[in-house]
């Protein structure tokens, strides 16, 4: 797991992201930032889309900038939102982070000014579908 000083760059990248999310609809801006196998940091905003359900989590962005710079694993995630509750990947995300991430990942979710709430993937997606029920062909 990331030290406390490297879990706050991550939630400055997240924060630094959540700024450039394209969410004219649901006017819910996120942030994610992920840590990777090499200690970097990738992150995403959410964008949407005027065909609602192609919009992208701020997740799944991240995600994809991990892999395009060659990253294979997730060490560390933080998602920054500002909600009534912490703001957690959703359902689809979780599952999204399973690929890269094991169970005891941490996936802290963060404000503008601190953070929220602290899970690891396998509480947030227990028992969750893997690459390993596939006979792990990676
Ligand atoms: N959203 C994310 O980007 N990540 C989350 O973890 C929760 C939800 C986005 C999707 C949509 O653009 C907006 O937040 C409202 O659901």
């Amino acid at each position: 797991m990331a030290d406390e000083a490297r879990m706050q760059q991550l939630a400055e990248a997240a924060r630094a992201a959540r700024a450039r999310a394209y969410a004219p609809y649901s006017r819910f801006a996120v942030g994610a930032a992920l840590l990777d196998e090499q200690g970097r940091i990738h992150a995403g905003c959410n964008v949407e889309n005027a065909a609602y359900p192609q919009g992208l989590c701020a997740e799944a962005v991240a995600l994809g900038a991990l892999v395009l710079a060659g990253g294979t694993r997730v060490r560390a995630a933080v998602v920054c939102g500002e909600a009534p509750a912490p703001v957690t990947p959703c359902g689809g995300c979780r599952q999204k982070l399973r690929e890269f991430a094991a169970d005891d990942t941490p996936v802290w979710s963060a404000d503008g000014a601190q953070f929220t709430a602290r899970h690891t993937l396998g509480a947030l997606l227990p028992a969750g579908f893997g690459p390993d029920h596939l006979g792990d062909p990676r």
